[in-house]
């Protein structure tokens, strides 16, 4: 089979350069803190003593903020806590001190550069950025100092906490009590380090569905039990002081605030104000425009409906108090409208009103910022769902106004810019989704977006220069910990990550958490990529009792072994951690390695209950005792989590999950139905069931799945043939109800192997597995056996049941090298090529960790031709060897089945993702495996 890519976009690879693991704690940046003294270093704190932190009155107050942080940090490592003082250029000081500023804003920089012409020009006017480095005689009355300069507001407090971390202050120190190291002393190389602008301008989350989970855990911590006056938001400015400085030491910048029950500038008048004295840009969500919260403060302010057709004026004066009110501040408007409780306005409206609504939200703006060019206030569009159909039917915004893409809310971006669109003044960002209330199912419990694939995505908007602003639905946050720091260090910068190194990025994050040694980190990465691999097979929101085949190739036992597994090596590495680190390591690995475990081994079990209650075994019961026990154990973890530290979680748990009804949240967590079998009777055929690997019945007796008919049906066919993995097949001997018996498996034939050939069954054990394998040396092509299943069953007559036996000995020619046919297929893991052939520099690559089971390719870089389609046949390609035993010259029939990741068309409708299948050297076969439909009409009905 040769697969051939019929598809041109898009993606330029940054391939970051590996730095090895230090002691430090730093996740990909650069570092520059060391804590032994050594030549040419700086000493921040040794000896007992911490250099002094020199900082000028007229610095911005958030900077100001963020330097006491910057000390109590210094403190909480190593103990001793440095003096903060405004000085001027005057100052006097033997000791060296740490002299922070923002250039074009601290007199003091200003004051050290006019001394000292120091070189700021990688920092002046560059957005963000930062540079810290010794300076000598920085001051005439000092001697020596460490200069920190930010270019700008933010730059400054960047520099401050990436120092942090490095001195060993987790960004999660409070939201996920990730215990400091200490360290005596501290020291930063001369050198210092720096950081440019970054990738993505506004990066940053977005608090949504914050029911029941983040708002009960808000309304217990922050509030004195009922929340805002108007709203009854807990989302106060004690919520927000947490949130921003979380957001500032994740190097964020923008924040879209909870919405569905709380009005950002309404829940506490403080909110706006402590946004921008933190330095966070504040925004709202796609849905609500200029400032203003839908659908809680139109409720409480609006006059008539949210309807721009009809109430106009009202919409229109609601707007200019939103506009006015957030004047002072720093701010991304919303531009647009939609429906009231997000939903698409109604059907009469059309383009020409939402063009009406863009060019009246300009006129505000241009009203009330008078005297600033309406061009230059930072404004964003939002091309979701039906407004997106709207911009592909040729709706346009003015060309300073960012477009914000959004992917399809599962994490597969709808669209993306393309090279006509690229030049645009406002430039473009992204909405994306780690958290959902959307039809078909919500999925707001548990992390299940695999790091892969955010990268998968995100690259391409990276390279397709969506950069402007990047916002991810983070839902109540927790736990999507590690989810939400990829996604901004990524923003920060992308040139740091790429598809082969995020592993890395996995295992410096577990070092810096839980103090690892870098054999364990690495296996806490394996450990997270499995778990988002497990849930993002299916969401487990999603999860039923047939999500994985009960009688097919293992797989639900597989799946339920694997959960057992992967919570084994969580648990060896919780109960090995000191105590300090045990409630930091529960909150984003083991509980939800644990609770995704508990729920997946349920629904597995209960699968498992009811095909053995329809085939009347007995071990029926104990599956469904199992059930009973996990959904307990569901609660217990969830109990486990709230209880952890006093409380201080409590509530974060509370998002049911517990079997769905339809796409919105179960009202409690229900069971699902488990059946037993009456234990006290002996099932009609017997007290021995017989239930082969492969069918979903049982021998003896009558059952649906045995043939056509549903009875007299003969007894099971079991084949095997040569080239089947596991090289075995196996028959469960069951109880068939309360009394014990005896077997005996027997052959009439030398070939076939039995293990265990004999057992005993009772209620306390109620199924004994037998393996049955061949012996190929005496077998040559099809060869057939008869299996006897004796019971001795005290006080009943001998029971025997048969069973057949077909073993099929396929050879494949000798030097064949590639994958053989078993079972009637091959199944083929991408990565596993016999050839790949690059064409124009472009070549599949395998991207760890993608998809369900192993990885997956891509071509790569993604930018190549030009953007420009391969004709089928003529593009990079991909081959697999294999050889089957019906062969199309045979005149049999070969289906090939393509695993794709549901990546969208994002070069738009009329550039699908095209695929070409070629078998052997017959015509290559095209497929577009997503339908070139407007992206408009491919996402959700429903969706936030
Ligand atoms: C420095 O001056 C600012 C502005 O007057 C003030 O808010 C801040 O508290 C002062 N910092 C210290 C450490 O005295
Ligand atoms: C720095 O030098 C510039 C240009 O000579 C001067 O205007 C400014 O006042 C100086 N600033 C300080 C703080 O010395
Ligand atoms: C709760 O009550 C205490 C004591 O009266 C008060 O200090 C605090 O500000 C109140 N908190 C809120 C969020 O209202
Ligand atoms: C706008 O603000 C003014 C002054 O606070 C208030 O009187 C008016 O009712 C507000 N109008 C709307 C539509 O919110
Ligand atoms: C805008 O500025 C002009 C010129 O300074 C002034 O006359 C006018 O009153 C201002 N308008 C508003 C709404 O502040």
């Amino acid at each position: 089979m040769r697969l051939l890519n019929w598809k041109g976009p898009s993606l330029a690879v940054f391939l970051g350069s590996l730095s090895a693991l230090r002691n430090v704690h730093a996740i990909g940046q650069a570092t520059c803190v060391s804590f032994n003294s050594s030549p040419s270093v700086f000493s921040v704190v040794s000896g007992g003593r911490s250099a002094p932190l020199f900082i000028s009155e007229d610095e911005w107050p958030g900077v100001q903020r963020a330097a006491a942080d910057f000390a109590s940090d210094i403190e909480k490592v190593s103990g001793i806590s440095p003096t903060v003082s405004n000085v001027t250029s005057s100052v006097k000081s033997s000791a060296t001190p740490i002299i922070i500023g923002t250039l074009g804003q601290s007199s003091l920089i200003e004051a050290v550069v006019n001394h000292t012409k120091l070189d700021v020009s990688s920092v002046s006017g560059i957005w963000e950025a930062f540079m810290i480095k010794e300076v000598a005689n920085p001051l005439p009355g000092v001697p020596k100092a460490m200069v920190i300069i930010g270019a700008d507001k933010r730059g400054t407090i960047y520099a401050l906490y990436d120092l942090s971390e490095q001195f060993g202050v987790s960004p999660w120190y409070w939201w996920a009590d990730v215990p400091t190291t200490p360290n005596s002393e501290i020291f930063i190389s001369s050198s210092g380090c720096s950081h440019g602008t970054p990738t993505v301008k506004y990066r940053g989350f977005f608090f949504n569905d914050e029911q029941p989970a983040l708002q009960s855990w808000a309304m217990e911590k922050f509030t004195n039990g009922t929340g805002a006056a108007l709203t009854g938001s807990p989302f106060n400015h004690f919520f927000y002081t947490k949130a921003f400085e979380l957001m500032l030491r994740l190097k964020g910048n923008y924040l879209w605030p909870a919405q569905w029950s709380s009005a950002f500038a309404v829940d506490d008048s403080q909110n706006q104000p402590l946004a921008d004295f933190y330095g966070i840009v504040m925004g709202t969500s796609h849905e609500e425009p200029m400032m203003r919260s839908i659908p809680v403060e139109w409720g409480l302010f609006g006059v008539g409906p949210w309807n721009y057709s009809t109430n106009a004026q009202n919409v229109y004066d609601f707007w200019v108090n939103g506009t006015i009110r957030a004047k002072p501040y720093e701010n991304i408007f919303t531009m647009g409208m939609r429906g009231d409780g997000d939903l698409p306005l109604s059907e009469t409206t059309n383009v020409a009103l939402l063009e009406k609504v863009i060019s009246d939200q300009r006129q505000i703006l241009t009203d009330v910022f008078n005297g600033t060019n309406v061009t230059d206030i930072p404004q964003m569009w939002a091309l979701y769902q039906e407004v997106l159909a709207y911009y592909e039917d040729g709706m346009r915004v003015p060309d300073d106004v960012t477009l914000l893409w959004s992917d399809d809310l599962w994490g597969n971006m709808l669209r993306l810019p393309i090279p006509s669109e690229f030049n645009r003044t406002g430039g473009a960002g992204v909405y994306y989704h780690y958290d959902l209330v959307a039809s078909p199912r919500d999925y707001k419990w548990i992390t299940s977006t695999q790091m892969t694939k955010t990268y998968e995505q995100l690259s391409q908007a990276v390279d397709r220069e969506a950069t402007r602003i990047w916002i991810v639905n983070v839902g109540d946050l927790k736990p999507y910990e590690l989810n939400t720091e990829f996604f901004l260090a990524y923003a920060w910068n992308s040139s740091r990550w790429s598809y082969d190194n995020l592993d890395t990025f996995v295992s410096a994050w577990a070092q810096r958490e839980f103090d690892l040694s870098s054999a364990t980190a690495n296996e806490v990465a394996s450990m997270m990529t499995n778990l988002t691999r497990y849930n993002n097979r299916r969401k487990p929101e999603l999860w039923n009792s047939t999500t994985f085949s009960l009688i097919n190739y293992r797989e639900a036992e597989n799946v339920f072994s694997d959960w057992d597994a992967l919570l084994n090596a969580s648990t060896m590495i919780y109960d090995s951690l000191t105590p300090e680190f045990q409630p930091a390591f529960f909150q984003t690995v083991q509980h939800p390695i644990l609770a995704s475990s508990t729920l997946g081994k349920m629904w597995i079990a209960q699968g498992m209950n009811s095909l053995r209650v329809s085939e009347a075994r007995l071990s029926a019961n104990d599956l469904a005792d199992q059930v009973e026990q996990l959904f307990e154990k569901d609660y217990d973890i969830k109990t486990e989590y709230h209880q952890l530290l006093d409380g201080k979680w409590n509530h974060m748990m509370d998002q049911t999950h517990v079997q769905y009804f339809y796409w919105q949240q179960p009202m409690a967590d229900t069971m699902p139905p488990i059946s037993r079998m009456q234990s006290k009777i002996q099932a009609l055929p017997g007290a021995m069931r017989i239930s082969p690997e492969g069918s979903a019945a049982a021998w003896p007796g009558d059952n649906p799945n045995q043939c056509a008919a549903g009875y007299s049906c003969p007894p099971p066919t079991i084949t095997l043939d040569s080239f089947v993995p596991l090289n075995s097949r196996y028959i469960d001997i069951g109880a068939g109800g309360p009394s014990p018996f005896t077997f005996t498996a027997t052959s009439n034939v030398s070939w076939l192997i039995l293990t265990p050939s004999e057992g005993s069954v009772s209620p306390s054990n109620p199924e004994v597995r037998v393996e049955a394998t061949v012996d190929w040396n005496q077998v040559s092509g099809v060869q057939a056996a008869q299996i006897n299943f004796n019971a001795s069953v005290p006080g009943q007559p001998f029971e025997s049941t048969p069973a057949y036996f077909v073993a099929n000995h396929t050879v494949a020619p000798s030097g064949f090298k590639g994958f053989v046919e078993g079972d009637g297929g091959v199944s083929i893991e991408a990565a596993h090529a016999s050839r790949n052939t690059s064409v124009a520099g472009i070549t599949w690559v395998e991207l760890p960790g993608y998809g369900r089971t192993l990885s997956g390719i891509t071509p790569w870089p993604r930018t190549g031709n030009d953007f420009n389609n391969f004709t089928a046949g003529s593009g990079p390609s991909i081959e697999y060897d294999f050889l089957n035993f019906n062969t199309i010259n045979d005149g049999g029939n070969v289906s090939a089945t393509l695993l794709v990741s549901p990546s969208l068309n994002s070069m738009g409708p009329d550039r699908p993702i095209k695929i070409a299948v070629q078998i052997d050297d017959q015509t290559p076969q095209t497929v577009a495996f997503i339908p070139p439909v407007r992206s408009g009409d491919a996402s959700s009905a429903v969706g936030w």
